[in-house]
């Protein structure tokens, strides 16, 4: 899988980049990228942030500095309404309007999350593993299950202190 046209910072960590697809993005100072991640063209990974391995980030999606972490096999999505491609329909002609999506300071993502077009997941939110988020995370908000709902908050009485300790706390 190809490293191709990829804006990157000092010190990013791509762990096996013989696995990866990334490809006309730019990865913020620090970040690190596990195996069998692809990131899309006109994406953006802050600094430094964590990527988790599988994790699909497709193209629109941004991620500000300090994005606490995105776990495994997380899927992004920019279409709304997919439609296959028809080959007799010239490829400007198939082009969709892509929603992007921001994920804030601070927050994080569980494993196998699914985040929904054109959304908002606000500073220090989480989103909880398995969870479908189809609308704004509130900063702070705690939200699980599909689709996504707000569970709890993660402040000073934080619902997941030990995702932010562990997170934190890690150097590779
Ligand atoms: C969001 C999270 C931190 C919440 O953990 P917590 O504060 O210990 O929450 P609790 O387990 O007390 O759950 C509170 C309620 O939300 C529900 N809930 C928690 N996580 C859920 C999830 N992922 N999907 C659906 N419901 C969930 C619980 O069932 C519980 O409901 P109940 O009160 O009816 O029993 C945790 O569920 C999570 O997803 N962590 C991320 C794990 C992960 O992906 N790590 C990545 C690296 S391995």
């Amino acid at each position: 899988m190809p490293i191709i046209d990829v804006d990157f910072g000092d010190d990013v960590v791509v762990s096996h980049p013989d696995l990866v697809n990334l490809y006309g993005c730019a990865i913020g100072s620090g970040s690190r990228i596990g195996p069998f991640v692809e990131i899309q063209r006109g994406s953006r990974i802050g600094r430094p942030c964590k990527i988790s391995s599988h994790t699909l980030i497709c193209e629109g999606v941004v991620l500000e500095d300090e994005v606490l972490m995105i776990a495994h096999g997380v899927v992004f999505t920019n279409d709304r309404m997919p439609r296959a491609a028809r080959p007799e329909v010239s490829r400007e002609a198939q082009a969709w309007p892509r929603e992007a999506t921001v994920v804030r300071r601070g927050a994080s993502i569980g494993s196998s999350a699914t985040i929904g077009c054109g959304i908002e997941i606000g500073t220090f939110a989480v989103v909880s593993c398995g969870s479908v988020a189809m609308r704004d995370v509130p900063a702070r908000a705690v939200v699980a299950g599909v689709p996504a709902c707000v569970i709890g908050h993660a402040g000073a009485n934080a619902t997941a202190p030990r995702l932010f300790e562990t997170v934190l706390g890690e150097t590779s």
